[in-house]
């Protein structure tokens, strides 16, 4: 897929990402995040992380953004921005990143060479980068055929 048909969508994303974000409901790590992602038809479905007093049964935002499309009937993603925790990364190298459980849930439904990950401070600040790069030789659903 060409990049170029989702640099237009960033700022959008980046956007809705942070909106999504004030919605986290993170009262035991204070680490809120927000995830907005782009459909192949180019609906953004968003999330936010919902955490829980079990602490075990508690969502990334990304996973959020994930589940919500799916249940919507889309399966199909060009991209995904993510915007979290500026107190803790501001003024350093750092990113938001998603972690390694939300890369493999991406997995099962994009093309890694493909798909976009947008890790944001802001929507001038960000850094892009495929799900391959941030998941190498990955296993997907096509070692189950
Ligand atoms: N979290 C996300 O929602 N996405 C990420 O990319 C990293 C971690 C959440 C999980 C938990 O609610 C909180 O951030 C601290 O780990």
């Amino acid at each position: 897929m060409d990049k170029n048909q989702i640099l237009d969508f960033i700022p959008d994303m980046i956007q809705q990402a942070k909106h999504a974000r004030t919605r986290a409901y993170a009262p035991y790590s204070n680490y809120t995040v927000g995830a907005a992602l782009l459909t192949m038809d180019d609906v953004i479905i968003t999330g936010c992380n919902v955490e829980n007093a079990a602490y075990s049964p508690g969502n990334c935002a990304e996973r959020t953004a994930v589940f919500k499309a799916v249940s919507e009937g889309y399966r199909q993603f060009k991209a995904i921005a993510i915007v979290a925790g500026e107190a803790a990364l501001e003024g350093t190298e750092a990113y938001p990143s998603p972690c390694g459980v939300c890369r493999q849930v991406l997995r099962e439904f994009v093309n890694p060479k493909d798909f976009m990950i947008v890790l944001a401070k802001s929507v001038e600040d960000y850094k892009l980068f495929t799900l391959e790069e941030l998941l190498p030789i990955s296993f997907g659903p096509e070692y189950l055929n």
